[in-house]
């Protein structure tokens, strides 16, 4: 067994996230500009088999756990397949996808059974209309078939991240908690963070972690549930169980200590945080003529141990300097 991806804080890294295109089919206000044009180019992509040897390799160092992400990653043409190739790799991960739920009416059973175990889907409103000024698309009721979709294909519990924006959505944490627990949905309430291309967030007036605490303690009572790991979401009972619901305080109450989470990007950048500057060049690695697949895979292993490497403490919003990352979250991957 070879040593395992450990940083220089001595965190292990367990969990990849992989961006299958920076394509989407919404626009989300805190994500992408609506008349948003640039698109990586095709040939700039990942193929899938290159996709593969780069998990091949990652598996075998230890990643257990692969995110597809996007844009939207249901929109990446082959994702059944590359489900089916990542469950078929002999360290086979754990997978599952985030997504904007639109296709999950087609996709949700042929995912399941190639391999997908979990879906987060992304849902910010319970109002059509607040959903199509916010997403500049007309398709709530479509997200809300994808989830019905992927319960149906077994891919329950559900999770839905939720993003609160002050005067925009921020009345309707209960509503949200109130109807995921009647349709069995984990729901998340996940700060935003400062990724958006056009600059809205601010700090001043951003929803907090305690603000969404605050507005569900008027109607629910919320403990916590013990024992919180990696995962960034802090867990609470509510009125005594068994629903729970997370609130992700990204930015209030950063997590980076015990972060083991990798980031590839579509175009086959490493990223070792998402709000880090720096990215480094797997693909160049995956095309050079120059080697053979074993020297290929040995640097695809160097470059992601050196990527481990130069991780950073934390994501360093709360400092003065911060200046976020110059790509927009779509190309990035939640
Ligand atoms: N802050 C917090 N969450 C964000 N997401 C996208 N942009 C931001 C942001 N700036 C969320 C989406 C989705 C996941 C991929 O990340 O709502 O749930
Ligand atoms: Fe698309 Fe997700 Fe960005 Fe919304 S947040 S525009 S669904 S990639």
């Amino acid at each position: 067994m070879s040593e395992p991806l450990v940083d220089t804080f001595g965190r292990v890294h367990r969990d990849l996230r992989v961006s299958l295109t920076d394509r989407c089919n919404l626009r989300c206000a805190y994500c992408m500009p609506n008349d948003f044009a640039d698109w990586l180019p095709g040939p700039e992509l990942l193929t899938t088999d290159e996709l593969m040897l780069v998990l091949d390799v990652a598996t075998g160092l230890g990643i257990d756990g692969v995110r597809l992400t996007g844009g939207e990653p249901l929109l990446r043409a082959d994702v059944v397949d590359v489900v089916r190739r990542i469950s078929a790799l002999p360290k086979a991960p754990e997978i599952s996808v985030t997504t904007n739920g639109l296709k999950l009416t087609r996709l949700a059973q042929p995912l399941r059974d190639a391999g997908l175990r979990r879906v987060n889907v992304s849902l910010d409103t319970l109002d059509r209309d607040r959903f199509k000024a916010l997403t500049f698309r007309d398709r709530h009721d479509d997200v809300l078939a994808g989830i019905r979709a992927a319960q149906a294909a077994g891919l329950a519990p559900v999770k839905v991240n939720a993003v609160l924006m002050r005067g925009v959505n921020d009345d309707e944490a209960p509503a949200l908690l109130r109807r995921a627990l009647d349709e069995g949905w984990r729901l998340r309430f996940i700060e935003q963070m400062p990724l958006d291309p056009s600059g809205i967030w601010l700090r001043s007036t951003m929803i907090t972690a305690d603000d969404v605490f605050a507005a569900l303690s008027e109607h629910y009572t919320l403990t916590p549930v013990p024992s919180r790991g990696s995962a960034p979401a802090e867990e609470f009972y509510v009125d005594g169980g068994p629903g729970t619901v997370g609130i992700i305080a990204s930015v209030t109450r950063p997590f980076c200590a015990a972060c083991d989470r990798l980031r590839l990007t579509a175009d086959g950048q490493l990223r070792n945080c998402l709000f880090a500057r720096d990215e480094l060049d797997l693909r160049v690695a995956l095309r050079d003529e120059a080697l053979d697949d074993d020297a290929r895979r040995a640097e695809v292993e160097r470059r992601l141990r050196l990527v481990v490497h130069d991780k950073l403490p934390g994501h360093g919003i709360n400092d003065l300097n911060f200046i976020q990352p110059t790509r927009p979250m779509s190309a990035i991957g939640g």
